[in-house]
């Protein structure tokens, strides 16, 4: 059964809800507290070792019963129970769209668990050793080549993890930028370098360049029987994989139904097996799987994803604000922020809906941002005086991991302050400079956790996962393909064509052609 296709806009919920923001636009969220001293008792949830505080929104309790009402509306139940019984809502790309299976520990499929022996079994021989490369070393540097969601995920955990990691130094290539691929490689030694090529389609162009290139550099210092030693590929294109000349015995599956920005689950998380060591792997799995449950079997109102999702239509569709922004309050996740950008904006950056109608409202929201507290000292001054409407996530974690309590009390109390700073402004205060005055009543949500473990990192992307399904499901969009990027990959190979033939007869666009005259020139 396809997925409900329900124009959000045309629901009874909609229409109160763009009623209700005129009514309570000019709200100001500082005498909203004054006036409901169990606000933040209310809108917040509890969870595990997550504490949610949502109540610094600009909301009543009937924005949030209306916005309930437009989920249930739009089908969005029935939706979640649907993507996870494994009915093909990929329709534009008839596929079904499982990464939950890859976790899901009451139920584990055969070939994931297969999979995850594999490995298990390979990430333990290359952390103690016992898997030498040609020279009879052991490896000390692995390379993840790959790019999109073959490279964000396992980066952004490897750095996030950091903590939990072992000896082995982890590395990426992703761009195609040669002197990018030459820095890396400047560094490493070819007897001691594990190589995990890792494309789901093994057609992407950046990859295979990259690893023909990585490859070339490998064989100047060992031979092709050595290949076998250094190289190993993730793919759900094992053909592609062989045709590259990796045996068959190093190539880890993939399946098609876990789409590649939602792949780090997934043996494409190899890189992070060999950084962190398998059972910190699978303990990120339980506790996305933790978070899995939470989203299909919580009831709408103390659902985190859903609240998150709904808030974020608020403030998209009705104050129609531009972006939100995503601040964590610690460095390990300074990587998060480039993985939710592909996550977020290459699901829901459409404009098309499930009909194939043409969409009159605003979809994919902007996420940008970075870790605190340095943002700070960047950009938080348009949060607090500029004149957009910029609703953010704020994480933190109650307990730093090397026991630095006086510098984590002030990166926290720079964390607490910023969100009733933002909340407060200069509100009812006597401000006679105009210049430092501050509206306040800009919207945050607090993701409070209790420590940076794998568990807890695993449910905290989960949690963003299923925020972005549930707003796709809302705007009525197909949020698991990605049409968008193919134009701009066709394109780059007749480019390549006209530079590679000095002919660029093919190219419409005059400004195009000074470019290319310009940059063949030198
Ligand atoms: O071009 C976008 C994209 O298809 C992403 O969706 C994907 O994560 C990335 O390219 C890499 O694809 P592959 O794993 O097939 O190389």
């Amino acid at each position: 059964m396809s997925l409900p296709k329900i124009n959000p806009t045309k629901t009874e919920a909609w229409k109160a809800l763009e009623k209700h923001f005129q009514e309570t636009k000019m709200l100001q969220m500082q005498d909203i507290f004054e006036k409901d001293a169990n606000r933040a008792n209310q809108f917040k949830i509890t969870w595990q070792d997550f504490y949610i505080d949502y109540s610094k929104n600009r909301i009543t309790n009937e924005t949030l019963s209306l916005l309930l009402k437009l989920a249930e509306e739009v089908k969005l139940k029935e939706a979640i129970r649907q993507q996870f019984s494994g009915e093909k809502i990929n329709e534009t790309e008839d596929r079904a769209v499982l990464h939950t299976a890859l976790r899901d520990f009451a139920n584990m499929k055969p070939e994931v668990k297969a999979t995850l022996q594999k490995m298990q079994i390979f990430s333990n021989k290359i952390i103690n050793g016992s898997h030498k490369g040609f020279t009879g070393k052991a490896i000390t540097d692995v390379v993840n080549i790959g790019i999109g969601g073959s490279h964000l995920g396992p980066e952004m955990v490897a750095e996030a993890l950091q903590f939990y990691r072992n000896h082995l130094k982890i590395h990426f290539i992703a761009n195609i930028d040669g002197d990018n691929v030459a820095e890396t490689l400047s560094i490493l030694n070819p007897e001691t370098t594990l190589f995990i090529v890792v494309s789901k389609s093994f057609t992407t162009q950046e990859t295979i360049v990259n690893a023909s290139v990585v490859k070339d550099w490998f064989l100047k210092n060992a031979s092709e029987i050595d290949i076998e030693k250094h190289f190993v590929a993730v793919s759900a294109n094992v053909e592609g994989a062989k045709e590259f000349g990796i045996s068959e015995e190093n190539i880890f599956p993939m399946q098609d139904w876990v789409g590649g920005r939602f792949s780090l689950w997934s043996s494409v998380g190899l890189s992070i097996c060999c950084a962190i060591g398998f059972n910190n792997f699978e303990a990120m799995l339980k506790g996305a799987f933790e978070m899995d449950n939470h989203f299909k079997n919580e009831e709408f109102g103390k659902n985190i994803p859903v609240i998150l999702a709904l808030l974020s239509i608020w403030y998209n569709n009705f104050y129609k604000a531009e972006s939100e922004a995503v601040v964590a309050y610690s460095q390990y996740l300074h990587k998060l922020v480039p993985y939710l950008q592909q996550a977020v904006m290459e699901s829901n950056g459409k404009s098309v809906d499930r009909n194939g109608e043409k969409i009159d409202y605003q979809t994919g929201t902007i996420v940008w941002g970075n870790v605190g507290s340095n943002s700070q000292h960047a950009y938080f001054q348009l949060l607090h005086q500029g004149t957009k409407l910029i609703s953010t996530d704020f994480i933190g974690f109650s307990e730093p991991l090397h026991g630095n309590v006086e510098n984590h009390n002030i990166l926290m109390a720079n964390f607490f302050a910023q969100t009733e700073a933002l909340w407060e402004g200069t509100h009812n205060k006597v401000v006679e400079n105009p210049f430092k005055s501050f509206e306040g009543s800009k919207p945050t949500n607090t993701i409070l956790i209790k420590k940076l473990t794998p568990k807890n990192l695993g449910s905290l992307i989960a949690l963003y996962e299923h925020k972005l399904f549930a707003q796709g499901i809302i705007w009525n969009i197909f949020s698991y393909d990605q049409w968008g990027v193919e134009l701009g990959k066709t394109v780059a190979k007749g480019t390549l064509t006209a530079i590679e033939n000095r002919n660029f007869s093919g190219a419409k666009n005059r400004s195009t052609v000074n470019l290319l005259e310009i940059f063949l020139k030198k």
